[in-house]
């Protein structure tokens, strides 16, 4: 991945924008648009997304006109684009001509166009026209001076990203082929001597379609690596296309953090020349900041470190959740901001103008159906000026002493059917620990397990039930080097083909944490265990025993009394702690707090409950942003000036409720930049 050194970044500006659609409109309010768009400060925008049906209506025939006309408007009031292929979804003559494109769900079920993305990702049709299409779009606008990047798709394998149709099974036995080679490795990796499954054939194995009882889960496992790598390959071959016929950067948005686990986005990073990504709050959850910065934090970590781009989010309410609760007033610059504190050079929304039909028109946007003289659009104004206040910050790094290691291979295989309890989900303890991280001020990268991790001074290790050899190694070593960590419970369990790891849990953390547990003890719905130090606890247990470790904590009831919960084991020059059960917040809170002590890791700054505290670096310089995301005023030892207000600050900065100060410091020692910064995530 190329960061802003060595051009991955186009231009200096922060970008501020969001999807236009002038397809959906006649051309007079085109002009209303772009003088808008003037007014909010808008730098780029991303267009002809879902544009195919418009650009080639019948088979082999294009239609530029109206996309010539948009470009030249936009290019006219200085708006940059960031152009689309155009193939996120076929027109529906592609699937009347070619009904072997559609896609079929696990019972085989078709999925029709009509809605969007009624494609097979395995399709050669699909490919072949789609590609068609990528070279006359770049052919026709490589040199026109309004595209500053190229926008691959859109958010590949958000409705399709596992097709079960018999040209997804051909596919997918060359996949395995080329993994296993021959059947021998398979069957061995597959453990098909259980249940009579022994495959004598390739033509015999089939993607894991609806059968009787629970399917074998390597199989499962592979089909969602095949799935995942199958959209890559979509990607790869439109930017083999562009990087043959134009000089822009290529990227494509991301859905790290609310889009799930479809996509092993660790190993996309490398075929994008910026990482961008895509986020929308759980407009449920009346702490959706955390879950907010979570994905903010992943996407800095698939970026390795790099500035990336927010190419979606919204303004206020979407469409698509089941209440969709608007964003109070300041929401949509606080969600923003906290974007850029995070690492984002560039804030963009889904969509410019909200839609006058269609499944997306009551998704809000920059534009509402009310028109300008709406809050929304006075708020967009507002965070355009302030994006340009803060242009000096634009290819900083942000701080991060702490690392947490996520896996898609991991989340895939612990959420696989026939485990010790539905209750162990791959993001509960992530987002438990990143939320405590949160609330103590303390930023952290989400990095993949093979990531170096030399300079962190603590390593979070949440439920990574599925480990490679070398990465539980890494962890060995850096701790052994003096590094802290902390493993959670069903982490270390397996293999990468899914085979337990004998002799004792978890396998692959056993010595490095000094323990080695006998038996998982999951609890039942709502039961709750209490710890002799206070702390309560549920989902979780395990009979777990000392081989080195120090037991910190057991259970005092429950079906393990007197058992150890919490561990710290003396490794080399560092430590290794591991907990066996699911604390609740509190308690989560308290673990955290020591960890951060004794690995000595400080907080961006001292703040109170509720207010956000991150710093970015770059030149020698540092910038701390203070999001308050109280009711009530804030105020930190701060020394500097705020770049949004203009207002300086001497040791005492006062943040209103709801608002965001960005201080450039004063005072601030050099630091490390993110441990992390410029190092491209090994992918497995
Ligand atoms: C995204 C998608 C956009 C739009 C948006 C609505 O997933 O890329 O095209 O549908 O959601 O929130």
């Amino acid at each position: 991945m190329r960061d802003a050194q060595d051009g991955g970044w186009p231009g200096e500006a922060i970008f501020y924008g969001a999807d236009y659609n002038p397809e959906q409109w006649p051309e007079e309010v085109w002009a209303e648009d772009v003088a808008l768009m003037r007014r909010a400060g808008v730098n780029l925008v991303s267009v002809g997304i879902f544009s195919w049906a418009q650009l080639e209506p019948a088979f082999d025939r294009y239609d530029f006109g109206w996309l010539d006309r948009a470009l030249d408007l936009l290019h006219a009031h200085g708006i940059g684009v960031d152009l689309a292929t155009a193939t996120a979804s076929p027109p529906p003559w592609l699937a009347r001509a070619y009904p072997e494109t559609l896609p079929r769900r696990a019972d085989g079920a078709i999925l029709w166009p009509g809605g969007r993305q009624a494609y097979c990702p395995s399709s050669p049709v699909f490919r072949r026209r789609s590609l068609a299409l990528v070279e006359a779009v770049a052919t026709r606008y490589a040199a026109h001076p309004a595209v500053l990047m190229w926008h691959v798709s859109n958010e590949l394998g958000c409705h399709n990203a596992h097709c079960y149709c018999d040209v997804s099974a051909a596919a997918f036995r060359r996949w395995l082929r080329e993994r296993y080679r021959d059947l021998d490795a398979l069957n061995a990796a597959w453990g098909t001597t259980f249940w009579s499954q022994r495959y004598g054939d390739w033509a015999e194995i089939n993607p894991p379609r609806a059968a009787p009882t629970f399917a074998n889960p390597t199989q499962q496992l592979d089909f969602l690596r095949f799935s995942s790598d199958e959209q890559r390959a979509q990607l790869r071959a439109e930017r083999r296309v562009l990087k043959r016929l134009v000089r822009q950067p290529v990227t494509t948005n991301f859905m790290i953090g609310a889009g799930g686990k479809h996509l092993d986005y660790h190993s996309w990073a490398a075929d994008v020349d910026l990482v961008a990504n895509d986020h929308y709050l759980t407009a449920a959850d009346p702490q959706a900041h955390l879950g907010l910065a979570l994905a903010a934090d992943h996407t800095r970590g698939v970026a390795g470190g790099a500035p990336w781009l927010l190419m979606e989010h919204s303004t206020s309410a979407v469409n698509w959740q089941p209440r969709n609760v608007a964003k109070t007033p300041g929401q949509l610059r606080r969600n923003s901001l906290a974007h850029v504190a995070r690492g984002a050079d560039g804030v963009l929304f889904f969509q410019w103008r909200a839609s006058r039909a269609g499944a997306e028109k009551f998704h809000s946007a920059l534009v509402p159906h009310a028109g300008p003289e709406t809050k929304v659009f006075r708020e967009v104004c507002r965070l355009g000026a302030e994006l340009r206040a803060l242009a000096e910050l634009r290819g900083s790094r942000v701080d991060a002493d702490v690392a947490i290691l996520v896996d898609y291979e991991a989340w895939w295989g612990v959420e696989l059917d026939s485990h010790p309890s539905v209750d162990v989900t791959y993001t509960d303890r992530l987002a438990a620990l990143h939320g405590a991280l949160w609330r103590a001020g303390v930023t952290a990268d989400l990095v993949h397990p093979s990531t170096d991790l030399t300079g962190y001074r603590l390593v979070l290790v949440p439920t990574l039930y599925l480990v490679r050899d070398a990465d539980a190694e890494a962890l060995t070593r850096y701790v052994h080097g003096g590094g802290t960590a902390l493993v959670t419970y069903f982490s270390g369990i397996v293999d990468e083909h899914d085979h337990i790891r004998l002799g004792g849990y978890p396998g692959a953390y056993r010595d490095l944490l000094g323990i080695r547990t006998e038996e998982f003890f999951p609890l039942r719905a709502g039961e709750r265990v209490t710890l002799d130090d206070g702390s309560t606890a549920d989902v979780w247990t395990e009979w777990l025993h000392p081989t080195g470790a120090q037991v910190l904590a057991s259970y005092a009831d429950g079906p393990l009394p007197g058992v150890p919960a919490l561990t710290r084991h003396a490794a080399g020059a560092g430590a290794a702690w591991y907990v066996g059960t699911r604390l609740d917040d509190a308690a989560t809170d308290r673990l955290v707090a020591r960890l951060l002590a004794e690995a000595g890791v400080r907080p961006a700054a001292d703040a109170p409950p509720g207010v956000e505290v991150v710093r970015r670096r770059g030149d020698g310089r540092s910038w701390l942003f203070v999001i308050n995301h109280t009711d009530r005023p804030a105020r930190l030892a701060v020394t500097g000036t705020d770049l949004l207000t203009g207002a300086d600050c001497a040791g005492d900065l006062l943040v209103k409720a709801g608002e965001v100060a960005v201080i450039r410091e004063a005072g601030v020692e050099e630091g490390r930049c993110s441990p992390g910064s410029g190092r491209a995530p090994s992918s497995s």
